[in-house]
């Protein structure tokens, strides 16, 4: 009679327990697998992206946009309406973003102050060496605006 009442407790328990430890296991290999596995950027691997063309209304006005090349920002500037730029944006100081100030005609990162000049040298403040350069090449096609091809130096 006893043996019959503790069938289902017994059940319960094996349930339980083994349910509860599946969980933990899973708990603990999700985090590892998804370190282990890369990420999923499909740009990562080429060496050019079309970063829009010539008349990019953040060209025109700020004279600069950001633009992913993989998973790596790369700052795009319009120095004359024939020459365009390309470093990385990010700043080789403790890597924020730099962004561009037109009116000086520089380079800035905001987190420390940090300036490079137009070929991406580091002028002043903390940033040890200069960007990496990019390479940009306008491809036009008659009357349209230019495609901005941005690719590895
Ligand atoms: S991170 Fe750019 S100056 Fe410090």
């Amino acid at each position: 009679m006893e043996a019959l009442e503790s069938r289902p407790r017994r059940r319960f328990l094996n349930y339980f327990l083994g349910s509860s430890l599946g969980a933990v296991v899973v708990s603990f290999l999700y985090p590892v697998i998804r370190f282990a596995s890369p990420p999923l950027i499909p740009e990562a691997t080429t060496n050019q992206v079309e970063a829009g063309d010539t008349s990019d209304p953040l060209l025109m006005t700020k004279g600069f946009k950001i633009v992913r090349f993989g998973a790596e920002p790369v700052i795009l500037l319009k120095v004359t309406d024939t020459e365009y730029r390309a470093f990385s944006a990010t700043c080789t100081h403790l890597d924020c973003i730099v962004g561009y100030q037109k009116e000086r005609t520089r380079i800035f990162c905001n987190c420390h102050g940090g300036a490079y000049d137009l070929n991406g040298r580091n002028v002043s403040g903390p940033p040890p060496r200069p960007l990496t350069a990019y390479k940009v090449n306008l491809l036009a096609k008659g009357s349209e605006p230019a495609k901005i091809v941005v690719s590895k130096a």
